[in-house]
């Protein structure tokens, strides 16, 4: 049984059920990954917590945290909005159910298979691209399927536009693409091992191309499609200005392939290429705000509706904290600046800016809005239970970026002071126990912003499972 708001005239047509599948597993993955969050920054408190095993040690567990939020959750929720927004605005239902079944399963086997693989040690160990060939081979299949049915329905879609925000989808899905493929480019030697086509720098400066497209396709790119969708829909307002959206999309994809360098700064790498990348650093904070003011000022004539509405303060503040994350970053990129912050808890302090005040609560903010609308119902179960939430995930996040930002700068500072007789001031384990305090801030901010998914879970269950639904139902065959 499919649930449609009768009031849409198309949805009966629309494939939901694919987008509730992501949805309900964006949250379960939202939930693990960030519970695994917690753990592994609990075990940089109590080194304890890795109980002398292998397979719960710190150096395992990180890349299964980063590979659920960015990849399983993160990336659940682009598959969620991008299938539902290509439908809505292209009023046409996907090209293939069969096709989308593929997706939603092959993605999370996909998933599950790299989760199984990461404990057990098999890794390629290059970071956010650890997944052995045969895993790489089965999402380079699954991502082709994935860009069919996305532009096979922009190719049928039953209006002569094509709205921005699928530009902005597009791009993350071909530039993912792209650069997973020539990224894991290896050499097999068995089921689970291989060696990467490329060596030395070259290696390394095609694992930071990849590395930081992951960063500006997927958790930027990506969600700047869902942003041009729902920000305008939640605010029930047009976006600000169309133009703007049109040379940010472009300004914004030109100059983010070039920024990889800035991983690699007093590396061997080049130098030209270290400082190529620093410029192109640079120049993306323009672009950057330009979509953040765009997003921004789309509340023009609606700012009162923050009062009220708990689900545009996630959509609002995400955009602030992107605004701030696209402002600190291009600052990191400069060489000085990156002589101090690179290797500390600085970098940790930015990605977690952009990762939780950005990526998961514009997703956080996008769910809300659409699992009513997916399920039939007016709106979510408790309003209540959305603003104690909105609170859980802004403290969250500033208490984990503060804490990191305190502990980078400290850790720079400690690690570069010499005595005047070129000996180091201090050793490295003085600069950890300065850290330790920061970490414990971190676990509580963490544990914070994760106490908040339960209850968006909580909250979600009620909403899909309270009652008839509000509005009428519709079965699939409808179509
Ligand atoms: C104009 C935009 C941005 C620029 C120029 C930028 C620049 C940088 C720089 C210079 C680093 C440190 C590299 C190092 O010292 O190792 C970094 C790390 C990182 N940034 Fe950004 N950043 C930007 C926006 C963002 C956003 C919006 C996110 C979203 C989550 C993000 C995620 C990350 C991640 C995950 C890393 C860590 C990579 C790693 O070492 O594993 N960045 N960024
Ligand atoms: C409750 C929430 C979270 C907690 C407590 C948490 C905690 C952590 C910890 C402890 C690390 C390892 C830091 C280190 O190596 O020193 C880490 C790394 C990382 N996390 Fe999270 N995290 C959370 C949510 C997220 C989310 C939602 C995302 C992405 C959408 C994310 C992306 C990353 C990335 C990309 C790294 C690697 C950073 C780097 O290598 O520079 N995290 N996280």
């Amino acid at each position: 049984m499919a649930s449609v708001n009768p009031l849409d005239t198309n949805a009966c047509n629309y494939n939901y059920e694919v987008v509730r599948q992501f949805t309900l597993m964006t949250l379960f993955w939202g939930i693990l990954g960030m519970g695994l969050g917690v753990f592994i920054a609990a075990q940089l408190v109590w080194p304890a917590l890795n109980f002398g095993l292998p397979w719960t040690s710190f150096g395992r567990l990180r890349p299964m945290h980063t590979s659920i939020v960015i990849f399983a959750f993160g990336g659940g929720a682009l598959f969620a909005t991008s299938l539902y927004v290509v439908q809505r605005t292209s009023r046409v239902r996907l090209i293939s159910d069969g096709l989308a079944k593929f997706v939603f399963w092959g993605w999370q086997a996909a998933i599950v298979a790299a989760l199984i693989s990461y404990p057990l040690g098999y890794t390629t160990s290059k970071e956010y691209a650890e997944m052995e060939w045969p895993i790489a081979v089965w999402i380079a299949i699954v991502w082709v399927a994935y860009a069919c049915l996305f532009f096979g329905t922009i190719v049928r879609r039953k209006v002569k536009h094509i709205y921005v925000g699928n530009w902005f989808y597009g791009a993350f899905i071909l530039v993912t693409g792209m650069v997973h493929i020539i990224n894991h480019a290896a050499v097999p030697v068995s089921l689970m091992k291989s060696y990467s086509a490329y060596s030395g720098a070259t290696d390394a400066m095609i694992q930071w191309w990849y590395g930081h497209s992951v960063v500006g396709f997927i958790l930027t790119v990506g969600f700047l499609g869902m942003m041009y969708y729902f920000v305008p829909k939640q605010a029930d307002r047009p976006i600000y200005s169309y133009r703007l959206s049109i040379v940010h999309f472009w300004a914004l994809i030109t100059l983010y392939i070039w920024a990889g360098p800035h991983h690699l700064h007093y590396t061997a790498l080049p130098d030209w290429a270290q400082s190529l990348g620093m410029a192109m650093s640079i120049i993306l904070l323009a672009p950057s705000w330009g979509g953040m003011i765009n997003g921004m000022m789309t509340l023009s004539g609606a700012w009162h509706k923050l009062r009220t509405d708990p689900i545009l303060r996630f959509l609002v503040v995400s955009l602030a904290f992107y605004g701030m994350s696209t402002f600190e970053g291009p600052m990191m990129a400069i060489k000085t600046v990156n002589s101090l912050s690179h290797y500390t808890d600085w970098t940790i302090g930015h990605v977690h800016a952009g990762a939780l005040g950005w990526v998961a609560m514009i997703s956080i903010g996008t769910l809300y809005h659409m699992i009513p609308k997916l399920y039939g119902r007016e709106q979510m179960h408790s309003i209540v239970l959305i603003n104690v939430h909105f609170w859980l995930a802004t403290i969250g996040t500033v208490l984990y970026i503060a804490s990191m930002w305190v502990n980078g700068i400290t850790q720079g500072l400690m690690w570069r002071a010499v005595n005047d007789d070129g000996t180091l001031t201090y050793s490295f384990v003085e600069a950890l126990q300065a850290s330790h305090p920061g970490y414990i801030v971190r676990l509580l901010g963490g544990a914070t912003f994760a106490s908040g998914m339960l209850l968006m879970a909580y909250n979600s269950w009620r909403t899909i499972r309270a009652g008839e639904p509000a509005v009428q139902v519709l079965t699939p065959s409808v179509a």
